[in-house]
């Protein structure tokens, strides 16, 4: 473990917060959450002597459900005779537990909700393609690179770029603002699943029928939407109104995140480790019932056949590196604070291939229902595969829903499955919001002493904003969030990681620390990929994304509901540009009163010498 502070920035603050730490380990046993809902970079308490910022430690020491390692304590050997104390830090309680919390926060709605849609938007089995290539390529070796950037520096992510250099502060910022935009639109997506599990109950599922039958009930009637779903778009469905059971079911949603993040990642992570196999036990089923159904065999050569043509298309190359991003949820710096998690000796590269393989196989699967599913009913009504659903982003709510209706005991298994989302989903959600929480907290202790206010304030407004998507034309606004967030917030944000990294850490740096600590070695292609591939490639993407995006309206929206899209991209580039500039004031300058009392002076403190501002006396 590095030595980080010296004694004289260790002062009371340091020993009362090691006391803190000794007495939780001896008081709780905490066992790891499904990796969802964890307070990420608040979990690395910086010695300090205010008492806001010890009481933000404990919390979070509180909110984190991982096993606290009795190893990296503050040493005996290191009071006595060196007189340097080390930074205690939370750990996983084992390998397999990092591994599976990563997959806890990877495996989300994106593998059953998005990957699906995706496929069908484009065309069915070339998108898997593009889809393997990019994990090949940009997925598995950033997710690498993410993990040991945690787990080489030991600090969450806002740190752990700072440590990069004392300016990429900001980047880290973005992220966890661009995670709180997430969360907005996941939100609204976890509220659909509340409505169709409160309505999983009715005897026959209201859904039950033609595919055009689950489309009308899903678009007409839960969302208030214009129907057919194809016929219309943003501004031509008449006028937009507000929807009660979209809105209220949002409101409960937020609710439940707001008691997950105030109270912690306790209520909600053993339930999400105990639930994370329920997915696949759900799909499993639905695939064994779908194959027995006519017309199976046709929905999966659709998705198995690729049409070589449409790899021409950009737009599939695009959308399949900003759906790799988002399902192994790179660039919100979940990836970054669960490798910090690890000690340095943690065999990163295996971790990163089992988790990054066994997310993209979740989705695979998940399609493989889909389109068994859509196969079977396309024989029903006499139509293509092509031609059978709507595509964009409702289509697993009503492919599944659909699905479900054909099982014997129907609503058992719809209330089961809609349950597994939700838990999926909420996690998901509090981890986003979480994520924001704990940088506000990093950067201004004082919230942390208001952390229930903070954590209201936070969700009420995130349900404000959602307000939009929860009207009759609340689903465009989904698709608007969903893809802006994707390509212009995630896929820039881990390019300038990785062009961080190569510019101010070193890749070989990185390379050889992974095999100097782990004993195991990256491959070797890994930081040619990371150096020569990754930069030029996401960056030629990008570049042409923005270029077609002026040119062409996305999804032929109005100008306006374009305009939000960009609104929010440019609120989160404006913060990482400010924080570049401007990095957070301490918090004695701050908030008057708390003179002397040094929290960290901004997110780029010192910690290991790195960081341009002077050290922190205690
Ligand atoms: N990867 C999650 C999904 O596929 C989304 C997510 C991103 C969750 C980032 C947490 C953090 O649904």
């Amino acid at each position: 473990m590095r030595k980080i502070h010296t004694e004289s920035a260790m002062g009371d603050g340091m020993r009362n917060i090691v006391e803190l730490v000794r007495q939780h380990n001896s008081d709780t046993a905490l066992n790891h959450t499904a990796g969802a809902s964890t307070s990420y970079s608040s979990l690395h308490p910086e010695p300090t002597n205010n008492p806001l910022y010890e009481d933000h430690v404990r919390s979070s020491i509180d909110e984190c459900s991982l096993e606290l390692d009795h190893e990296p304590t503050l040493s005996k050997r290191s009071l006595i005779e060196e007189k340097v104390p080390e930074v205690s830090r939370v750990r996983w309680g084992s390998r397999l537990m990092f591994i599976l919390s990563a997959m806890g926060a990877a495996v989300g709605l994106g593998n059953i909700w998005r990957f699906p849609y995706l496929v069908y938007t484009h065309g069915g089995g070339v998108f898997l393609l593009p889809y393997v290539g990019a994990l090949a390529l940009f997925g598995l070796p950033l997710l690498l690179l993410e993990f040991s950037l945690g787990q080489q520096t030991q600090k969450a992510a806002m740190q752990a770029l700072c440590a990069v250099h004392p300016r990429a502060g900001g980047v880290g910022f973005a992220s966890a603002l661009g995670a709180y935009f997430m969360s907005i639109y996941y939100s609204v997506l976890i509220s659909w699943t509340w409505l169709f599990l409160f309505r999983s109950f009715e005897d026959p599922l209201p859904w039950k029928g033609s595919i055009s039958d689950a489309e009308a009930f899903f678009y007409r009637e839960m969302l208030g939407s214009c129907f057919p779903a194809s016929s219309c778009t943003l501004g031509t469905s008449g006028k937009t109104s507000l929807q009660f059971g979209p809105t209220m079911a949002n409101a409960l949603n937020w609710f439940m995140t707001f008691v997950c993040v105030s109270r912690g990642a306790k209520s909600i992570g053993p339930a999400s480790l105990v639930l994370m196999p329920m997915p696949f036990a759900m799909l499993g089923i639905l695939f064994l019932r779908a194959l027995a159904l006519e017309g199976a065999g046709t929905g999966i050569g659709f998705y198995l056949t690729p049409d070589f043509s449409a790899l021409a298309d950009p737009h599939l190359w695009v959308n399949a590196l900003s759906q790799i991003f988002f399902s192994l949820s790179l660039a919100v710096g979940a990836m970054i604070a669960y490798g910090s998690y690890n000690t340095q000796e943690s065999d990163v590269v295996r971790s990163a291939l089992v988790v990054g393989c066994c997310n993209s196989a979740c989705s695979i699967f998940a399609g493989f229902v889909v389109f068994a599913v859509i196969g079977h009913l396309a024989f029903e009504e006499g139509k293509a595969v092509a031609d059978v659903a709507t595509g964009g982003t409702g289509l697993a709510f009503v492919v599944f829903p659909a699905a479900l209706a054909l099982l014997p005991a129907s609503q058992v298994f719809s209330v089961i499955f809609f349950l597994t989302l939700l838990a999926l989903g909420l996690g998901s959600a509090a981890a986003l919001v979480e994520s924001f929480k704990a940088v506000l907290f990093e950067m201004y202790p004082e919230l942390a002493q208001r952390k229930y206010l903070t954590s209201a304030a936070l969700c009420f407004v995130g349900w404000l904003i959602g307000l939009c998507m929860t009207t009759s034309d609340g689903r465009f606004f989904l698709d608007i969030f969903d893809h802006f967030i994707a390509q212009y917030v995630l896929v820039p944000i881990g390019l300038l990681e990785v062009v961080l990294v190569i510019r101010y850490y070193g890749v070989d740096r990185m390379a050889n620390e992974i095999l100097v600590h782990t004993e195991k070695a990256a491959p070797g292609v890994w930081a040619h990929l990371v150096k020569y591939v990754i930069p030029p490639g996401v960056g030629v993407l990008l570049v042409y994304n923005v270029v077609d995006e002026a040119n062409s309206a996305y999804g032929g929206y109005v100008w306006w509901g374009i305009l939000c899209g960009w609104v929010m991209v440019c609120c989160i580039a404006a913060s990482l540009v400010y924080f570049v500039f401007f990095p957070a004031k301490s918090s004695s300058e701050a908030a008057p009163g708390l003179v002397n009392e040094s929290p960290p002076q901004s997110p780029c403190d010192p910690l290991d010498g790195t960081s341009a501002s002077p050290p922190v006396e205690g």
